[in-house]
């Protein structure tokens, strides 16, 4: 089921700036899809128009089959929540607990499901011990994951996060996609994530969408978009590092690999199958003296 629906969608900033230039998208219900794209390609415009902080020069977005201008906006924040890049833009109160019940007290709802609602928001980000914590005392991928929460609290169908793991090490990346996996498949929140690092793509997402100066230049499964480095470099974009590898694997020492591993779990296996049939060859005269 269509979730999302993007049509023809354009949008020029005050400045003259065209940042998107005819978008097409359809988002199906429960997926979890990528938005990838160097910078400036139009990632963030065409995030901000999906949960209505922008409006469309032309075009139109529907969401569940009706027109988004045609709800009001407290029903779309509702539904579609938007992490942005920086924390600094969306955690305004001082304190975890707080900053995660802002929303819901918008709502109007209860104090005791305003307090359910923090609480399985700490417990999806893993950040419950952190609830009586002061905001400026949080490091900067704890501040991540907080802003993930005080969305979660209210409780959307879909998820958008502006390059949610940039600037986050190594560890924190892991955590915070691992997060999002769990609330995509336990969940079954609908998640759309903007970024420019193509190496997680392969292993958590379902779709690809590659953004390239305000169009979508590419769609598709992670197989089909990360076919080869070459049309990837005409937009900027990179192989996931072990798709390069095995590229180059493939076409300058000519092993016999045909379609491209993407990730360590399928590269591994491909190496172990060549390594292996290559072992055949080489043992297969020893094993004919017998
Ligand atoms: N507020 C703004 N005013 C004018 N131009 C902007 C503004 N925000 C973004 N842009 C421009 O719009 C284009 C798309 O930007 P953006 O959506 O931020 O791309 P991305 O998120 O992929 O880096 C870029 O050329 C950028 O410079
Ligand atoms: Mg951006």
């Amino acid at each position: 089921m269509t979730i999302l629906k993007v049509k023809e969608l354009k949008h020029q900033y005050p400045d003259g700036t065209s940042a998107l230039k005819g978008v097409n998208i359809d988002v199906f219900q429960g997926e979890f899809i990528a938005i990838l794209g160097a910078n400036g390609s139009g990632k963030t415009t065409l995030l901000k128009h999906l949960n209505g902080l922008l409006q469309p020069e032309s075009g139109s977005i529907f969401l569940d089959n009706r027109e988004l201008s045609k709800y009001k906006p407290s029903e779309v924040f509702k539904k579609i929540g938007m992490v942005f890049q920086d924390p600094n833009d969306q955690l305004i109160v001082p304190t975890v607990e707080e900053d995660i019940a802002f929303g819901p007290t918008n709502l109007h709802l209860s104090q005791k499901e305003i307090a359910r609602r923090v609480e399985k928001a700490l417990d999806l980000v893993q950040m419950r011990e952190f609830a009586k914590k002061a905001i400026h005392t949080l490091s900067y991928g704890q501040s991540k994951r907080i802003c993930i929460a005080g969305i979660l609290a209210m409780e959307p169908d879909v998820l958008l996060l502006d390059e949610p793991t940039s600037g986050l090490d190594p560890s924190g990346v892991k955590t915070v996609m691992k997060i999002l996996r769990d609330l995509n498949k336990k969940q079954g929140i609908t998640i759309i994530l903007a970024t420019n690092s193509v190496d997680h793509v392969p292993v958590f997402m379902d779709r690809v969408l590659i953004m390239d100066k305000g169009k979508v230049f590419q769609a598709g499964t992670p197989e089909q978009v990360f076919t080869d480095s070459k049309t990837l470099a005409e937009v900027k974009l990179e192989l996931p590092q072990i798709a390069q590898l095995m590229e180059i694997l493939r076409d300058k020492d000519k092993l016999p690999i045909n379609s491209l591993p993407l990730t360590i779990g399928h590269a591994r296996q491909e190496l172990v199958k060549l390594v292996n049939a290559g072992s055949e060859v080489f043992i297969s005269p020893e094993c004919s003296t017998h």
